[in-house]
């Protein structure tokens, strides 16, 4: 799991002829066992430490754990690479796809066999004799109880011609206390994500029924502060290490009546509560950056939320594709957050017996519907009641799930559900033994229906008896943003440098653009523009650059806000930040180092090619490409902001991209009438005839140039389109809808 070819020789070596085997089993567990240690670390916790800084080091193969949004991304990568379309895109190398160029080698199979020894899955032993540390942030909290009754949810699904209405919830009734860690179980595609959704308020409109409420209050905007939502796939930023993401988190996140100070030490606290303290240096990674294992990614991702010290915390499937004993720990942290008096719901996969005696409440889902609904302790004996109960010892969650997938085997069956059996043989050739898993499930849902429901849905009608107050905080105005506009925006600018500080330095980049300038030169070698053959020449190469930082810029920029997509949709569902802020954060933060290569490419060029040679000439050249830049930004920023799709947004952007180029005014001078309009809206256009403004003062009569005359208008028309695309781009960004799905 863990390679790189740096790490290779040191770490076989070590392996050799230092570690005992004990040695490195402890070593080994050190990955995950940060809440164990506390303070024994001893010899071990040293080696750990050299260790753990040899984690950072960039190449190294993706971890394996369930990362699905990543893969997703990987793959993604490897088409556009293989694309044709793509081609384009691959050159400008867009500052965060670089790394898929740079960063990733594969090392050999049986290196990274060897390397085995250090993933966090063989860690079980040492991790068992920890014991989990108890105080989670325990400043009060207004407590939540939260009922939902009766609650349906369905969705409309859209044929070809006809439409059908597909139930996903079908009338769930429970209720969860402060206090209380309730868990939702269920084989897949049972619910449980839909579930959670409607309680998190992220789901909402006409397809919902039933009643959801907080304190006795239905959802209002001002609980979004008090919900904490982990969902399934981390959404994290894969450069910034452990702090940097919960520091800034709490920077934006918590409320202003806290100092800057206050908030880093609640990061830091959260930090220490959450056993982090080891990786708190380490980056998180991604899949091309080796980051914090599974389990620790997924802590964060809990610091994420608790950090702001909500009231009701959901979790989507936070164990799974962990081990049973990480996944342990992640819950055992969750039981103490409860502990303190927030609400936990969290929906769970195959979770294993001692992982499930944790759990205060359940809720078991089969195919939408509501099969068990009470404490956890006292499910077997509900079922063992209905008639149902395992032949052979099992774990109870096991047990349950079997039960809600409707299979049945090794489990009793109650004598109604046989007798379905002998009706149905009679009809039939064939002999079944066991009840359908249809059968199963009707007679579970009925048999709580009939034995269960009714007297919780009675508990549901009485009012909570809680004070005023309470009710009120839930229905109370929105609550400010944790800081002003300015400090969003500077804590984003950061934010943002640091995250892609590696494609900040991106050696492809400016090896690309060094390599055109240096080719171009040659190409263009002292030329002159005395006669009208060279003239046209020249023209070429100043229509070329002016070509050239157009495209590069707008390829880039279409990828600025797709690929922050999920963060985006994530801080934002949450009021993280105001929009504007973000959007003044993520345009200027990449201003310099765009700024900066044609700098380096205009001085290699332009005196290479013998341009001509005053110092106002060059400088105005180099504002003229500013200009092309920023322009081209906007335009590629628009693009990708409105169709928010990577593929699709390279797609309009070549096709625009190329037409503003043929209709640039090189390769086609009389352009028929109805057409000439779309060159107004080309920045090639307007730079090429700056840039020939600049080097002759006049449209030479031989290029067969309209009217040129001080140039003012393409300038404005540059300017126009500076900020005109960005408020398209921001506009687009507005509407897009910010939802959980
Ligand atoms: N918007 C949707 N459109 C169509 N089907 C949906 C939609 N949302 C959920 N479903 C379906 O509802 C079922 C439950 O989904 P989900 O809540 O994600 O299940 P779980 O989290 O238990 O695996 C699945 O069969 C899923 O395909
Ligand atoms: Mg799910």
């Amino acid at each position: 799991m863990d390679s790189t070819a740096a790490v290779i020789p040191r770490t076989k070596s070590d392996q050799l002829e230092k570690v005992t085997p004990a040695q490195s089993i402890s070593r080994t567990a050190s990955a995950e066992t940060i809440l164990a240690i506390d303070g024994n670390g001893g010899t071990s916790l040293s080696r750990k430490s050299s260790f753990g800084k040899r984690i950072i080091s960039p190449g190294r193969k993706p971890g394996h754990h369930n990362r699905k949004s990543r893969s997703a991304q990987l793959k993604l990568d490897l088409e556009d690479v293989s694309s044709g379309a793509a081609l384009s895109r691959a050159s400008s190398a867009s500052l965060g796809f670089s790394f898929s160029f740079t960063g990733f080698t594969a090392p050999p199979e049986d290196i990274i066999a060897d390397l085995r020894i250090f993933s966090d899955d063989d860690n079980a032993k040492d991790l068992e004799a920890g014991h989990v540390r108890t105080k989670i942030i325990s400043e009060p909290t207004m407590p939540i109880y939260i009922k939902f009754t009766e609650v349906r949810y369905k969705v409309i699904i859209k044929g070809v011609t006809t439409s059908t209405e597909k139930d996903i919830i079908n009338g769930i009734t429970g209720s969860a206390s402060p206090g209380e860690l309730l868990a939702l179980m269920g084989p897949s595609g049972s619910g449980k994500t839909t579930l959670l959704n409607l309680i998190g308020g992220r789901i909402s409109g006409n397809l919902v029924e039933g009643s959801i409420t907080y304190n006795d209050e239905p959802y209002s905007k001002s609980l979004k502060s008090r919900i904490g939502f982990v969902t399934q796939d981390d959404v994290l930023f894969a450069h910034l290490t452990v702090r940097e993401t919960l520091t800034y988190a709490a920077l934006l996140r918590l409320p202003k009546t806290m100092s800057r100070q206050q908030k880093k030490d609640r990061a830091m606290d959260v930090i220490h509560e959450l056993g982090l303290e080891r990786c708190k240096d380490t980056m998180i990674g991604g899949s091309f950056v080796r980051g914090v294992s599974g389990g620790e990614r997924k802590r964060v991702s809990i610091g994420n939320e608790i950090i702001m010290n909500p009231s009701l915390l959901l979790l989507d499937e936070p164990t799974s594709g962990l081990d049973s004993t990480t996944a342990l720990r992640i819950v055992q942290v969750l039981h103490d957050i409860a502990e303190v008096g927030k609400t936990v719901i969290t929906t769970i996969h195959q979770p294993s017996s001692r992982l499930y005696h944790r759990f205060d409440k359940l809720i078991l889902l089969g195919k939408g519907s509501l099969i068990y609904f009470g404490k956890a302790s006292e499910a077997a004996v509900y079922f063992s009641s209905i008639g149902c109960s395992p032949l052979i010892a099992m774990n109870p969650a096991e047990f349950l799930l079997d039960l809600a997938n409707g299979n049945v085997n090794d489990i009793s069956v109650p004598s109604e559900l046989e007798d379905k059996v002998q009706i149905e043989n009679l009809g039939s050739d064939i002999r079944n033994d066991k009840p359908s898993p249809k059968d199963v499930h009707e007679y579970l849902v009925e048999a709580y229906e009939t034995r269960v429901a009714v007297k919780e849905k009675k508990k549901h009608l009485l009012p909570l008896s809680i004070s005023e107050d309470m009710k009120t905080t839930v229905t109370a105005p929105r609550r400010d943003w944790g800081a002003s506009w300015l400090q969003q925006y500077s804590i984003l600018f950061l934010r943002g440098l640091k995250e892609r500080r590696h494609d900040y330095l991106s050696w492809m980049r400016i090896t690309q653009v060094i390599a055109t300038a240096v080719i171009l030169g040659l190409l263009w070698w002292h030329s002159d523009s005395t006669t009208t053959k060279d003239l046209q020449d020249q023209a070429g190469l100043l229509f070329f650059i002016a070509v050239f930082w157009g495209f590069f810029p707008v390829f880039t920029a279409i990828f600025t806000f797709p690929q922050e997509r999920a963060m985006l949709n994530k801080e934002r569902s949450v009021d993280m930040y105001r929009l504007s802020a973000y959007f003044m954060a993520r345009t200027t933060s990449d201003l310099p180092l765009d700024l900066f290569l044609p700098i380096i490419f205009l001085l290699i060029v332009y005196f290479m090619a013998g341009l001509r040679q005053t110092i106002g000439a060059f400088f105005l050249t180099m504002l003229i490409v500013f200009l092309s830049i920023v322009a081209a930004q906007g335009l590629g920023l628009a693009i990708g902001a409105s169709l928010m799709d990577v593929k699709k947004a390279t797609t309009l952007a070549s096709v625009t991209v190329m037409t503003f180029m043929l209709a640039g005014g090189f390769f086609v001078k009389r352009v028929p009438a109805f057409i000439s309009w779309v060159r107004y809206m080309s920045f090639n256009y307007h730079t090429y005839r700056l840039l020939l403004k600049v080097q002759y003062g006049k449209a030479p009569p031989s290029l067969n140039i309209d009217h040129l005359d001080n140039g003012i208008k393409e300038v404005g028309a540059m300017i126009a389109m500076v900020f005109g695309y960005r408020l398209l781009a921001y506009i687009s960004l507005r509407r897009m809808k910010f939802c959980a799905a």
